[in-house]
């Protein structure tokens, strides 16, 4: 398959390049060539769109796709009044199974290839995913949430079952297809015992399997850590003396953390996901992004939906911008983040994330007025600040068009 488009893809947080006029050949998975001329006939033409990797959101909640936007002033005021209801619904199969299906429609219609997700805590709620992921062709890190303790009745998980669970999941999921792995994902330290924790992060090292849970987002969370957890020096330190820190572990959020747990999350190599919208609209803090970004330690976007308003990368390109006050995020660093950098903190940097040759086809083509009359540099801005105005004209994955 022949594409003609204009290509905008990342190198690194301050370098992207731009090819007018490209022609972008697919072979099987792959793209095999991309040449900036030629005398092709038979192509698929983007020329009025540009295409820029496929975006990749590292942290969503599946499970509360149907509840954004419902106001609350903070996140356990959320968690308990909003989220874990709304989570309960899809312990019926049918509400989850539309839920599923709205979800996936409306990733790739934001042009986003690559998610990595929570279900609701119930295991079937996690085989769906995994069923409506396969079905509409997307690229997927799935897991099934964890809650044994200090939850509601209704969502609480004994623990023994939820760790079996997990496991299944894992056996029948975990790299089913070239597209779909497994996360497991305790949901954050204040409703996983010691035991649920210490399993599942033992478990996950011996298999090399990704594990993702939710660290430091709000002050009245983390107090609520140091009184659960009073032998620990930090938050960060419960995480790692119970085994779940390492180069496949991604933390959400990490807001209020300190420069000793900055030197663990280093040491362990694990991963940081910064989600602007969302500590916007749970009023969580600002992410420390000069702190992080000068530690080495990797990090990418996400929409964390359903905090963040939006499963469009765009958006949460701009909401990382909006949300720092003094550092100014470029628009080339955005979409490094909202791509490659998110590619690279889930060790897929080869594979995905720019659009080089060798890699898989994950390609979103995104209509631009006359892309012809401007720079590369201008369409970078556009999509930065205008991006909720754009369309996504067609998501491919692994060399399909999957809308
Ligand atoms: N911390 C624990 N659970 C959640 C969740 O579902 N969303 C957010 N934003 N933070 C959490
Ligand atoms: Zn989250």
């Amino acid at each position: 398959m022949i594409l003609k488009t204009n290509i905008l893809t990342p190198i690194s947080p301050d370098k992207y390049k731009y090819i007018p006029h490209a022609f972008i050949t697919i072979e099987n998975t792959k793209i095999q060539s991309i040449s900036s001329s030629g005398n092709n006939k038979n192509f698929l033409d983007f020329s009025n769109c540009v295409c820029v990797p496929g975006f990749i959101d590292t942290h969503v909640h599946l499970s509360q796709f149907h509840a954004r936007g419902k106001h609350s002033s903070n996140l356990l005021d959320w968690l308990n009044k909003i989220i874990f209801e709304e989570e309960y619904r899809s312990k019926d199969f049918k509400y989850a199974y539309q839920l599923t299906k709205n979800f996936f429609l409306e990733s790739i219609k934001a042009g986003t290839t690559t998610s990595v997700i929570y279900t609701a805590p119930y295991k079937h709620a996690c085989e769906i995913a995994f069923k409506e992921a396969k079905n509409s062709g997307v690229r997927a890190i799935i897991g099934n949430t964890l809650m044994d303790t200090n939850s509601p009745d209704y969502l609480q998980e004994d623990t023994e079952k939820s760790i079996n669970e997990s496991i299944e999941l894992f056996e029948k999921w975990n790299k089913s297809t070239d597209l779909l792995e497994y996360v497991f994902s305790p949901r954050f330290a204040p409703v996983c015992s010691s035991k649920l924790m210490r399993t599942i992060g033992a478990y996950a090292k011996k298999n090399n399997a990704y594990i993702q849970t939710h660290l430091s987002e709000n002050i009245d969370e983390k107090k609520w850590v140091s009184s659960l957890f009073p032998a620990f020096k930090n938050y960060t330190e419960v995480y790692e003396k119970h085994n779940l820190l390492g180069p496949k572990t991604l933390l959400g959020h990490a807001i209020h953390i300190n420069e000793k747990e900055i030197e663990i999350i280093k040491r362990t190599k694990s991963k940081i996901i910064h989600c602007p919208d969302s500590n916007f609209f749970l009023k969580s803090g600002i992410f420390p992004w000069e702190d992080i970004k000068r530690s080495g330690i990797d990090f990418a976007l996400a929409s964390d939906v359903g905090a963040g308003t939006s499963l469009s990368m765009l958006n949460v390109m701009k909401m990382c911008n909006y949300r720092q006050d003094n550092y100014v995020i470029s628009p080339e660093e955005a979409l490094y983040y909202a791509t490659l950098g998110g590619a690279k903190v889930l060790g897929k940097e080869d594979i995905i994330g720019s659009i080089e040759i060798g890699k898989d086809a994950d390609l979103t083509f995104i209509e631009i007025d006359n892309p012809r009359e401007k720079s590369g540099t201008e369409i970078l801005s556009t999509l930065l600040y205008i991006g909720n105005e754009l369309k996504v004209k067609s998501t491919f994955v692994a060399g399909k068009i999957v809308y």
